[in-house]
């Protein structure tokens, strides 16, 4: 039987709670992406989303807290990271730490000491605590593995649809990418992926934020540089689109684009835009894709479009 969609409210939140409880998968959205959620206490429920999504069993889940005060008995939370919390939690910033106490008896943690925690500004926080479920989630992005991001319920069904039981549909993303994931270490901070959260919002926080070397691919376990990936070809910086391509353009880079991720060349709108175009765009052989700035959440958009370019 394919997914229920139901929108954001108490019934739904409900049934999300009675189907983790029981050790079932819910997509969920996020001001991220969608996510497709598990109880991260539950071996069924984690071993679940890696067969569900076919992720390669080296690649650990974010834990996504209901509460920010849960992190403490998970990890270690060093002054610099319960800084960066209490300015971005609720918020698009996955933190990894050390874990605190044995390894989990799931598959989630890949066998790594440490631990990455995120607590999305989502309203079923909230509702699932009311509802009676009150642990913690892992939560890939509900996309089948190596594949776009979901930004809306649709996507969401359209890539897990006949596999999970339920998809709570919040509408479109407001950012349109993943969450920013930050490593604490202890005198210094790496960013491990650009996403929603622009790393310059870090510095008053961190003194030595190391970013990774532009154009270097494999930072994060699991991050593969192909990745985020239409089945179609994509030629970056593209001024112009070449006969038999799709062209999705940004700004000036208008003349003939099947879709423009921002006429006002906005990057948060070219953001929210980016996954559903990809998805849209995916039936031809090649996208072309109008040069990005590198500014703000830019960053982000064009990590994730080096990698969908990259070699498959
Ligand atoms: O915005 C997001 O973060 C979304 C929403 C649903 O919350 N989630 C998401 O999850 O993007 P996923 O599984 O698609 O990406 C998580 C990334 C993977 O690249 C994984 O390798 C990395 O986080 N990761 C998980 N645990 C880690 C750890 N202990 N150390 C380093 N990287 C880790
Ligand atoms: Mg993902």
């Amino acid at each position: 039987m394919p997914a229920s969609i139901l929108s954001s409210g108490p019934e739904a939140y409900q049934r999300a709670a009675d189907i983790l409880k029981r050790g079932g998968l819910v997509g969920l959205p996020t001001e991220t992406v969608y996510g497709l959620a598990g109880d991260a206490r539950s071996p069924a429920a984690v071993d679940l989303i890696y067969a569900v999504k076919g992720r390669p069993a080296h690649n650990p889940l974010i834990t996504h807290v209901l509460r920010p005060e849960d992190t403490c008995r998970l990890a270690h939370v060093s002054k610099s990271a319960e800084a960066l919390m209490t300015a971005f939690w609720p918020g698009p910033l996955t933190l990894v730490l050390p874990r605190r106490g044995p390894q989990p008896k799931t598959a989630a943690g890949a066998g790594l000491p440490t631990i990455a925690l995120r607590c999305p500004d989502a309203p079923w926080r909230d509702g699932l605590i009311k509802a009676g479920f009150s642990g913690q989630l892992v939560m890939p992005s509900a996309n089948l593995s190596g594949h776009v991001s979901p930004t809306t319920a649709a996507h969401v069904a359209a890539d897990l649809g006949d596999k999970i039981e339920l998809i709570i549909d919040g509408g479109p993303c407001k950012a349109g990418v993943e969450s920013t994931i930050l490593k604490i270490e202890k005198d210094y901070a790496m960013l491990l992926r650009p996403g929603s959260l622009p790393h310059e919002a870090f510095v008053p926080f961190i003194s030595d934020l190391r970013l990774p070397k532009r154009g270097s691919q494999i930072s994060a376990p699991g991050m593969l540089a192909s990745h985020y990936a239409p089945k179609a070809r994509v030629r970056l910086n593209a001024a112009a689109k070449n006969s038999g391509e799709a062209y999705l353009g940004f700004g000036p880079y208008s003349v003939d684009a099947d879709i423009n991720l921002s006429p006002t060349a906005d990057i948060n709108e070219a953001a929210q835009n980016l996954y559903s175009a990809l998805r849209a765009l995916d039936t031809v052989g090649v996208i072309a894709v109008a040069p990005i700035p590198e500014t703000g959440i830019g960053a982000a958009l064009n990590d994730r479009l080096r990698r969908a370019a990259a070699a498959r």
